[in-house]
């Protein structure tokens, strides 16, 4: 008996030794959400962490991404970042990479597929023209939305003086997004769509209906019936000051990987995670690898891991955007415009019978030759590219799914989907997404991580429900 009794004793201290010893981290997906929970572990983390990434494709950044058009590269996926967030400027800084600085100076309409119902002027050379051109266009805006634009900033700094308050020192981890949405009061704005929300606050229906919807139509693909949080983080994608890292916005994922010393696997596809014990097993088409902690950071929605068990996910549907690059030029006739009045960003109006969301353009070779980045619902066709284009040379389509389909009330799937160490950083999408709001959900899983292991690595043998006592009984 005493010699059994001590046999179970060294099984159970064995049993826990790996509490003690390095930790296997998995992340799945090597995007902002991925790259960014790497850098959050290892800044907080007390004890040496074993990070191993793993990439379905052959590339890091995920929906950062370039495109390549007869020489020119361009973002073709998350483009622009604003001014006040602050994971995105601190990574950006931390990595030694530099920021685009914006160039105000585009020309913009709004186009209800008969005309153009709202029309800014493109700015000339001279400084003088520059100023005028943007006093004028100040006072055209000013003259058609009146005091709802007002009404409109109010409302979106709003939502951004509530959001500063997520990068305070000292937060706690957060197990739910409602949760965390609540602790800075933003949660009610996912409760109710954009449009009731701005309809309360008193903006008009022409503002709405063309302006904001054409805002959301480019930021996320959708109209006003989005979430007034969604919302809100796509008027703010508006702003001025907006920038974007010299060189490609994918950057940012890759510094930090490299900055973390974590190990990344590309053409990493994750087939299925299964729970073994106190572990997990990630089977990818060429191996496995055993973790101790999980770390999704890809939208579930459209992936096909099975998880076993299976785990408490919330059907979601992803939004899909067309994004087509096109080098050539806009056919005039087809706006009923000369090629001199076409605006340099074309947004639209909600209406199924216009078959883009936006057409702009992002660089200028000559009058006749440039380069433009479309936003569609449904892919852009060669028809389509011969209606509306009068020339075009090459095109790139990519078919993203990009962000949520959003709606209102919004429901989160939970942080943590097996209630023990299997993480899931782009539920936060649900409230809005962005490549700022992937560091903010990936720095709370981050500080969820390790406060569930620490709390675990207290555990008695004991607590595991099995006493020495019980076992000696048994024999
Ligand atoms: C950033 O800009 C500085 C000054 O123009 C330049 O010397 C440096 O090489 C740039 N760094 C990167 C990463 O582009
Ligand atoms: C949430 O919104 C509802 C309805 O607009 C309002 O009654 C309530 O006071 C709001 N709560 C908070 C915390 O803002
Ligand atoms: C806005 O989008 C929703 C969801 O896709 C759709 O049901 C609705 O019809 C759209 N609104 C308009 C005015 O087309
Ligand atoms: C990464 O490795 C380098 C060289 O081994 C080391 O100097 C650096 O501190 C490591 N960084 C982190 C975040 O562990
Ligand atoms: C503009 O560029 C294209 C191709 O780069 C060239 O064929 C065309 O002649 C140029 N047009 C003018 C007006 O310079």
């Amino acid at each position: 008996m005493k010699k059994l009794c001590a046999l179970v004793m060294i099984l159970l201290v064995m049993a826990c030794t790996p509490c003690h010893g390095q930790k296997d981290i998995c992340i799945v997906g090597s995007g902002m959400g991925g790259a960014s929970v790497a850098y959050f572990l290892k800044e907080y983390a007390q004890a040496p962490l074993q990070i191993s990434i793993f990439e379905q494709s052959d590339r890091v950044g995920g929906r950062m991404s370039l495109v390549e058009l007869e020489g020119d590269t361009f973002e073709a996926g998350g483009s622009v970042i604003h001014p006040k967030n602050l994971h995105s400027l601190k990574f950006t800084e931390l990595l030694g990479l530099n920021r685009t600085t914006g160039d105000d100076d585009d020309s913009f309409g709004i186009w209800d597929g008969t005309q153009f119902v709202f029309q800014t002027a493109r700015a000339g050379d001279s400084i003088f023209s520059k100023t005028f051109t943007q006093i004028m266009n100040t006072l055209s805006i000013m003259w058609r939305y009146g005091l709802s634009l007002w009404k409109m900033q109010t409302y979106t700094n709003g939502m951004l003086d509530n959001f500063m308050q997520i990068y305070k020192d000292d937060r706690p981890a957060f197990d739910t997004v409602e949760e965390l949405l609540k602790s800075v009061d933003l949660y009610n704005r996912t409760q109710y769509t954009l449009e009731e929300l701005l309809l309360e606050a008193g903006l008009s229906r022409l503002l709405i209906d063309e302006l904001i919807t054409v805002t959301m139509r480019i930021n996320y693909g959708q109209n006003v019936s989005i979430s007034g949080m969604a919302g809100a983080v796509s008027i703010a994608g508006s702003q001025g000051g907006l920038w974007a890292v010299v060189g490609g916005n994918w950057q940012l994922a890759d510094g930090l990987i490299r900055h973390t010393n974590a190990s990344l696997s590309l053409n990493h596809k994750v087939v299925s995670v299964t729970a073994v014990e106190e572990k997990y097993e990630l089977a990818f088409e060429q191996g496995t690898a055993t973790c101790d902690v999980v770390v999704m950071a890809t939208p579930l929605d459209e992936s096909k891991i099975t998880f076993i068990p299976s785990v408490n996910l919330l059907k979601r549907h992803m939004q899909h955007t067309y994004t087509t690059f096109v080098r050539g030029l806009l056919n005039p006739g087809y706006f009923g415009a000369t090629c001199n009045t076409i605006p340099d960003l074309i947004g639209t109006k909600e209406d199924s019978k216009i078959p883009f969301s936006s057409i702009s353009v992002l660089k200028e070779y000559n009058a006749t030759d440039k380069a433009y980045k479309i936003f569609s619902r449904a892919p852009f066709t060669d028809e389509l590219l011969d209606l509306i284009f009068s020339t075009h040379r090459s095109t790139i389509r990519i078919d993203w799914p990009a962000y949520p389909h959003y709606s209102a009330p919004e429901r989160f799937s939970p942080y943590v989907l097996d209630g023990k160490h299997l993480y899931y950083i782009n539920t936060f999408e649900s409230a809005a997404s962005a490549i700022e709001t992937a560091a903010v959900s990936a720095q709370n899983v981050a500080r969820l991580v390790l406060s569930h292991l620490s709390a675990g690595s207290l555990r008695t043998p004991s607590v595991k429900g099995v006493s020495v006592q019980d076992v000696d009984d048994d024999l």
